[in-house]
C-alpha cells in the first residue's frame, strides 16, 4: 500500500523553539524511517517569529494562515524574544493561529517520568498523572478591552481587560473534558473557576458545568476555586484526573503542573480543533527560554511529547506509545538535560530518544 504521508508545517520561531523543533523532527523522521514505509512525514518549515518581525514588521506572512490551512498539523516551537514586546509576538503568531483555526481545546498532560526528580516528595511513592484541559478560544485571552481612555491626563491612564465567556464555548470544552475523563482509569473532572469573585463569566461557567455533568453520570465531578486548586496540585494531586479551566487559569495551572513533574521543559501540549476543519497545533508548554537559548541546553522532551500527541491526532496511537516509551527509557537511563539535574545536551537526549525507539 502507498504510505500515508502527513504534511506538517514546522514553525520553530524563537530561542529554544528552534532547538526543540529540530529535535522533534529528527525523532519523528527516525520513527517514520523505521515504519517500513507505512507512513511518512512531509515537512515545510516557516521562518516566522521575532527575527522575521524585525526584518518585515510582521510576525508571520500576510497570507500565512492561508498557507497553513491545508496542512495536517502545525508543529510549533516557542515564540518570544526580548527585542519584541511579548504581547506583539504572542498575538501575532501563536494566538493568531490558535484563534483563527478555532483550536479551542488545549490539552496539557501532567506526566511524571522515571528518573526525573519531582519537587513533590509524594511523587516517589504515589501514582500521579493528570491532564489540564484549557479553554483555548475565549475567556481572559479574548483580547477584549482598551487603553488610553481620553481626558485623564498624564499619569492617569486607564486600561480595561475583559474576559469573554459564552455558553457554547463553555459547553464544548466541558464535553471534551468529560469525554476525555471517560477514557481514563480515574473517571473524574475537576472544574476550576474564581466564581466567588468573578460573578458573571465564571458563574455562567459553573452553571454550564452542572448542566453538562448531568449527561455524564458515570464521571465524578468537583468544582474548585483556582486558588484552592493551586494548593491542591501540590498537596493532593493524587485526587486529580482531568482538570478543566478557562484560558488564563489553565495556563497558570499547567505551568505549575509541569514544574511539579520536574521541569517546564518536559511538558507537552496539543491545541486541537476537534472538528478537524483546521489543522491542530502541537507545541511544548514552555516559552523561548532566552536565558538558555543557543547553548544546547534545552530539554527536547516537551517537544517530543507534543509530537506523540500529534501522532495520536493522526490516528497512530501505537506510534505515539512508542515515542512515549522512548521518552521513559531515556529519562530512566539518566540521560537528562540540566533543567532536570543532568549534564546531557539537547543533542545527546535526541540521540538517546532515537536509539530508544528500537528497544
Ligand atoms: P520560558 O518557558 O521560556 O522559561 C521559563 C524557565 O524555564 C526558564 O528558566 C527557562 O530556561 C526554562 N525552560 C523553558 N523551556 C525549557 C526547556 N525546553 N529546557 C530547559 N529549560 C527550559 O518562559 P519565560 O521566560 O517566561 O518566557 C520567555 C519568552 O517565551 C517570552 O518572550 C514569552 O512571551 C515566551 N513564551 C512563549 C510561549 C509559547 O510560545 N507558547 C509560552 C510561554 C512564554
Ligand atoms: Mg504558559
Amino acid at each position: 500500500a502507498a504510505p500515508r504521508t502527513f504534511r506538517i508545517a514546522a514553525i520553530p520561531a524563537d530561542g529554544v523553539g528552534k532547538e526543540v523543533v529540530a529535535a522533534g523532527r529528527a525523532v519523528l523522521d527516525a520513527l517514520a524511517e523505521d515504519s517500513g514505509g507505512a507512513f511518512a512525514f512531509r515537512w515545510e518549515e516557516f521562518p516566522w517569529g521575532c527575527a522575521y518581525y524585525e526584518r518585515t514588521g510582521r510576525m508571520m506572512d500576510e497570507d500565512g494562515l492561508e498557507r497553513l490551512k491545508d496542512f495536517d498539523a502545525v508543529y510549533f516551537g516557542a515564540v518570544g524574544w526580548p527585542t519584541v514586546p511579548d504581547h506583539i509576538s504572542l498575538w501575532g503568531l501563536r494566538l493568531k493561529i490558535c484563534q483563527s483555526f478555532d483550536q479551542w481545546a488545549n490539552v496539557r498532560p501532567v506526566h511524571f517520568l522515571p528518573g526525573v526528580q519531582s519537587p513533590l516528595r509524594k511523587a516517589d511513592d504515589t501514582e500521579l498523572d493528570w491532564v489540564v484541559v484549557r479553554e483555548n478560544s475565549e475567556g481572559e485571552y479574548a483580547g477584549l478591552g482598551g487603553r488610553n481612555l481620553s481626558g485623564r491626563g498624564q499619569g492617569g491612564e486607564v486600561a480595561v481587560q475583559s474576559a469573554l465567556f459564552t455558553e457554547v464555548g463553555c459547553e464544548r470544552i466541558m464535553r471534551f473534558a468529560f469525554d476525555l475523563a471517560r477514557t481514563r482509569a480515574h473517571k473524574k473532572v475537576s472544574s476550576v473557576t474564581k466564581s466567588n469573585a468573578q460573578q458573571y463569566g465564571m458563574v455562567l461557567w459553573d452553571d454550564v458545568f452542572k448542566r453538562v455533568a448531568l449527561d455524564y453520570a458515570d464521571v465524578e465531578t468537583e468544582s474548585v476555586l483556582v486558588d484552592a486548586m493551586s494548593a491542591k496540585f501540590v498537596l493532593r494531586p493524587e485526587d486529580l484526573s482531568v482538570v478543566v479551566a478557562s484560558n488564563l487559569n489553565a495556563d497558570i495551572l499547567s505551568d505549575l503542573g509541569s514544574a511539579l513533574a520536574g521541569s517546564l521543559g518536559l511538558a507537552a501540549s496539543a491545541n486541537l480543533n476537534p472538528e478537524r476543519r483546521f489543522p491542530s497545533m502541537f507545541e511544548p508548554v514552555h516559552g523561548s527560554a532566552p536565558d538558555i537559548a543557543g547553548q544546547g541546553l534545552a530539554n527536547p522532551i516537551g517537544a517530543v511529547g507534543s509530537a506523540a500527541l500529534m501522532l495520536e491526532h493522526f490516528g497512530l496511537p501505537d506510534q505515539a506509545a512508542r515515542l512515549n516509551k522512548a521518552i521513559e527509557a531515556t529519562t530512566a537511563a539518566g540521560i537528562l538535560t540540566r533543567d532536570v539535574g543532568g549534564t546531557a545536551t539537547t543533542e545527546d537526549v535526541t540521540k538517546a530518544l532515537i536509539d530508544a525507539l528500537d528497544t
